[in-house]
Order: structure tokens, then sequence, then C-alpha cells
């Protein structure tokens, strides 16, 4: 009797070499392949997504015929994984993590609850556990790996609502406006009315106007509202700018608020000398959210929250069943207790692996070519008479504006240089409107982008800026 679904020694090598091949092949091109999909007519992509709407076959197709239509449907994309990647939070997916899940999907071991396979559970945590070190949590402290940033800010919400008891209908959360949406979405998410958003004004360099927070907190108190928790950003999603993390500590501590820190997209520059100094305060937060897929290069679907007091995430999140009674109490602890998955995949080893191979000095060093990358960008940009360039980037996310008297015209004009950078196809970057205005930005983050992509980016925009005012 032969199983279809068992393939043979003979036949595993054999898959797994074919779609190795094609994989290396498509990695080693990445610098060539267009940035975006700008400038494809949308007919193409619609017959594209049409062939593939195509429901599954009775029989069996060639696997070489069904590799070619995944290529083509994986180059038909914005070039997320290349140095053109120059857009909203890059990270790339290192090659050695894409190995990483290959064995850990190859040995498909369960690691909800720490008995089952304690080993990769104990790996796992050793990731968990180092997340929480960088971050300067103490020994109590740890956590657990998400699919991303989402998942972990809800985590901690949802953890931070467990200090109101039953009654949260009038407990009140303090963000900005630069804050991520995805925490709002958590907030709403984990039961919360509508009007538990409070949204604290920020000072002219984008930060969150502590004093502003405090004098709300006290306010809402005296009309009887229960304030629990406040979100500051390390590294906001616009242009990378860090709230003023020890004070915010301060009014957190005093008010009694969880102190929850976004950290999704600024957190591993923490590896770095010039973004620890940056980052100073996240260790007094009571969690912080990290997001290897972006500043640790991991693939998409991993993320972190790591917690002061591991209990309390535990509170929030544990519960028993009489079908999970065969496995008992461990030393490491289970996952399934931490956030909201019971079966859950193993995340750890796509970041575990290549930290081994690697090592941390190559993650830390890459980190600061970026940095610098940033600072370089910004200097060149800076002496462009065209361009205004508000805030110097406090990471490695630059923005910008095109110089016009009229607000209006500066954004239209703005928008001219996106559309004409993009059309380009050589970079991708993206936009977002920071007080009101239309503002471009460069994201340099991708482990793959270097100085001369950035160049190429920096000197297509000065050349679009200079033809759109002059036009
Ligand atoms: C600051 C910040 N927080 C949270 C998120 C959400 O993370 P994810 O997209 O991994 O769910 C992002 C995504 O860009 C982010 O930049």
């Amino acid at each position: 009797m032969r199983y279809p679904l068992e393939p043979d020694h003979e036949d595993m090598h054999r898959l797994a070499q074919d779609v190795l091949d094609r994989a290396i092949a498509f990695v080693d091109r990445l610098a060539e392949h267009p940035a975006s999909l700008a400038g494809v007519p949308e007919g193409e992509i619609r017959s594209l997504q049409r062939r593939l709407l195509q429901p599954p076959p009775e029989e069996p197709e060639k696997l070489a015929g069904i590799l070619d239509r995944v290529e083509e449907a994986s180059l038909a994309a914005v070039e997320t994984a290349g140095p053109s990647y120059l857009a909203y939070i890059p990270g790339g997916g290192l090659f050695a993590s894409a190995l990483a899940d290959f064995y850990a999907r190859a040995t498909n071991r369960y690691v909800g609850m720490s008995a089952t396979a304690p080993g990769l559970v104990a790996l796992e945590w050793s990731i968990v556990r180092w997340l929480a070190d960088i971050v300067g949590m103490p020994a109590q402290g740890g956590g657990v790996l998400f699919s991303g940033g989402s998942i972990a800010n809800f985590a901690a919400v949802v953890a931070a609502r467990e200090r109101l008891g039953e009654a949260i209908a009038d407990g009140t959360v303090y963000l900005t406006e630069e804050a991520h949406q995805s925490v709002g979405k958590a907030v709403r998410l984990a039961g919360l009315p509508q009007g538990a958003l409070r949204v604290v004004p920020c000072a002219k360099d984008l930060r969150m106007d502590v004093g502003a927070l405090a004098d709300m907190v006290a306010q809402d108190r005296q009309a009887g509202r229960r304030p629990f928790l406040v979100v500051a950003a390390a590294g906001t999603t616009n242009t990378g700018v860090i709230d003023p993390l020890p004070a915010v500590a301060d009014v957190a501590e005093r008010e009694g608020l969880w102190f929850h820190v976004d950290a999704a997209y600024g957190g591993f520059f923490l590896l770095t000398k010039r973004g620890r100094a940056a980052l100073r305060g996240i260790e007094q937060a009571d969690s912080v959210t990290l997001d290897p897929h972006k500043s640790l290069f991991a693939p998409y679907g991993t993320g972190a929250l790591v917690v002061r007091d591991l209990e309390a995430l535990r509170a929030a999140h544990a519960v028993s069943g009489h079908y999970l009674q065969d496995l008992g109490e461990q030393e490491v602890p289970d996952f399934a207790d931490l956030g909201p998955e019971l079966t859950r995949e193993l995340r750890g080893l796509r970041i575990w692996l290549p930290l081994h191979l690697y090592g941390v000095a190559a993650f830390r060093d890459a980190l600061d070519e970026k940095l610098d990358l940033a600072q370089h960008a910004y200097l060149r940009l800076a002496a462009e008479p065209a361009l205004e360039l508000p805030w110097s980037p406090t990471l490695s996310i630059v923005a910008l504006r095109v110089r016009a008297a009229d607000p209006n015209t500066a954004d239209a004009l703005t928008r001219a240089v996106l559309e004409r950078v993009n059309a380009g196809r050589r970079v991708f970057l993206s936009s977002t409107v920071v007080e009101g205005r239309f503002t471009l930005r460069l994201a340099i983050l991708a482990h793959r982008s270097h100085q001369g992509r950035v160049d190429e980016a920096v000197d297509a925009i000065i050349a679009a800026a200079r033809t759109v005012t002059e036009g």
C-alpha cells in the first residue's frame, strides 16, 4: 500500500531540493526585483488573481508547475524582502530563519505546554528570557512569542485590564495620536468601550506631553473614571520618535497605571549603544512589545511581549481543562498559559538559530548600520533646499516634505514626489500624515538595505523634488 501523503526518503529529498532551489534562486535575485507593483496594469493583477483563485484539483499535479505559479504570485508583489523596501516598517526575513522554520515544521513539535517538548520549550524560553534581559526586566519577568506586534499589544492590554476586575466599563487608557493603531484596536478587542481611550497631546517633537498626561489622569479620576493603562511608543511608526519613557514611568508609578511600551519597531535598537541611550526608561515598563519580524529581521509572523511579572500575564490568560490534566507543572512555563493560543508553532527556532549561527554582534552591527544610514540620508536630504525635514531621525526613519509656503501645495508636491520615486520601481517608499500634513518616510531597517540603495532613494527623492518644484 502506498500512502501519497507520506513521501519516502527519495521523494522527500527531491521535493525539498526542488523547493530549496527555487527559494534560493528567488532570494539571489531580490536586489533586481522591481520594488513594487507601481505601474503594473490592474488587469494583469486581476487576471493573476483569477487564475490563483481556482480550487484544488482532485488528482495530483506536477511540482514544477505548482512552483511556477507560486513563483509568479511571489514576484507580483511589493518586494518586502529585498534592499528596495524602505516603506512602512521593513524587516526583510533572514534566510536562516526560513531554514529554521522548515525544520520546525517538518518535526512539528507541540510547544503550547512544556511537558510535551521540554527541550524545545526551554529553547524558545531562552529567547524570551534574552528579550526580557535586553529590556532590563527582573528575574521574575518573562513573556511569550506571538505572531506580531498587534497580538503582543493585545495581550498586554488584556493583562493590564485584569487589574480592573470585572467592572471594566470606566477603565481608561492613555496614548498619543502617534501610537500605532493596533493599540486602540487592542483596547476595543479587550472589551473596553470606545470612550476608554484618551489621546494625550504631543509636544512639538511628537513625543507625549507628560504634564498633559498627568492632568488628564487626575481629571478622569475626579470624574469617577478608572485610569489603568498608559501606552508609550518606543519608536513610532510615523517618524520613529520615542516618548519620554522615564517621565511616563514616573506618572504611571504615581498613579498606579500599568505602563506598556510599544517597542515593536524600535525595541531591538537596545542592542546598540545609541539605541540603548535613546530607549532609557524602557526597563521601568510593566510590559514591552518587541517585533522580531521588524528590527531583528525575522520573517513575518514573529512578535513578542515581555512583562515585568509573569504572574500578571498568567493571571489574565491561564485556564485549565480536564483534557490537560496529564501535563502537570513544569520548571519552564507553559506558553498556553501566557497568551490566547493553546496549540502553537515553535516560533523561537527562527530567532534562536540565526542568533546562534551569526552571534548577537552581527545583529548589533546591522542595526548600527541602519542608524548610520538614517543619519547619512537625513544629512543629504536636509541639505536640499526643495525639501523640509522637520525632525532629525531618532532611530532609522527619516521623515520629509517638499518645501512650499502653502501647506496644501506642499502636501500635493510631496505626494507627487512619492509617486515619482515609486514609479521608478528601484525603491519603495510610503507616506503618512503628521500634524495634519502629508509626509514622506524613508524607513531604513531591512537587513539587505545598504548604502548603495539608500543613496539611490535619496537621489530619486531629490531629483523628484526638484522636478515638481520647478515644474
Ligand atoms: C509601533 C508599532 N506597533 C505595533 C505594530 C503592529 O505590529 P504587527 O504589524 O507586527 O502586528 C506596528 C507595525 O508596524 C508598529 O510599527
